[in-house]
């Protein structure tokens, strides 16, 4: 039995896709939870209000987490104002779309900051409340195939992305045995903003159809979510520095 209740998570960016999945689905499984946005502040009320529907304390908080002085005030405002933290889902990532050809130092800073950095400034400030938490805190971060596979225009977001699986593992190492689990959801392609703008969407979408083995349903953020609550569960207190793929199998397939 999937239950969160007396948890509390925080979902960073949580306005929109599938973070916003993340956050209500673990409020259907019992959590309070954290909505964090950056400029989307109706976007981040409206998950807000999804969340109290379905009986659960919520909180809005402003904070671009590709900066540690602004994550450092959304876990004291967490502490001072919520007073405990279970669940981290670390999920907020952009990069734009470009050739690392056309990349500079400034734009792989920029990615790097907010995919991958984000995290451990995340667990670093929060230790104090995970540690605190009763039964196993729980850590998970969004990747995507391109950790492994190459996709047009896509190095930048890619290469940041094998970074936090390799950062999941390497954090488990270090915080495994202070009661936190760190884990990996891989997420295939699932409609959102930020996919709509992929060069060549339509043909990303249609391939992805063609490759999906579970009966050509569409991948959607609600499944990603399903898979996060999962981690985020007692259920999943002996899965460790893992990453799950979700994605109808279509990594798999030929
Ligand atoms: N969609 C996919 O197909 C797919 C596949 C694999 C993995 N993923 C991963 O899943 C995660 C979510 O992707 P998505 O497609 O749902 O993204 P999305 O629709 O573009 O939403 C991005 C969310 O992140 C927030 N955000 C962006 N920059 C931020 C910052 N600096 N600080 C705080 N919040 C920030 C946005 O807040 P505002 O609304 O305030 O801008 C928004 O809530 C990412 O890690 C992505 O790499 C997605």
């Amino acid at each position: 039995m999937l239950n969160l209740e007396g948890r509390v998570a925080l979902v960073t960016g949580s306005s929109r896709g599938i973070g916003r999945a993340c956050a209500i689905r673990l409020a259907e499984a019992g959590a309070d939870v954290v909505t964090n946005y950056v400029t989307s502040r109706s976007a981040a009320e409206d998950t807000a209000l999804e969340i109290c529907a379905r009986g659960r304390r919520a909180w809005i908080v402003k904070a671009d987490v590709s900066e540690e002085e602004d994550i450092q005030s959304m876990v004291d405002f967490i502490g001072e104002k919520v007073g405990r933290l279970d669940v981290i889902v670390s999920n907020a990532a952009s990069g734009g779309f470009r050739p690392l050809l056309e990349s500079s130092s400034r734009h792989f800073e920029a990615t790097m900051n907010l995919n991958v950095m984000a995290i451990v400034h995340l667990v670093k400030a929060a230790m104090p409340l995970l540690e605190r938490s009763e039964g196993r805190a729980k850590v998970i971060a969004l990747s995507s195939h391109g950790s492994q596979i190459a996709l047009p225009s896509y190095g930048l977001v890619g290469t940041s992305k094998a970074a936090v699986e390799s950062i999941a593992r390497h954090l488990a190492l270090e915080i495994g045995d202070r009661g936190v689990n760190v884990n990996v959801v891989k997420s295939g392609l699932v409609e959102t903003d930020s996919t709509k703008r992929f060069p060549d969407a339509e043909r990303m979408f249609a391939e992805r159809q063609a490759k999906t083995m579970t009966g050509g349903r569409d991948l959607t953020a609600d499944d990603v979510a399903n898979a996060v609550a999962f981690l985020a569960s007692p259920m999943a207190d002996m899965v460790q520095g893992e990453v799950l793929t979700v994605d109808g199998g279509a990594a798999v397939h030929v």
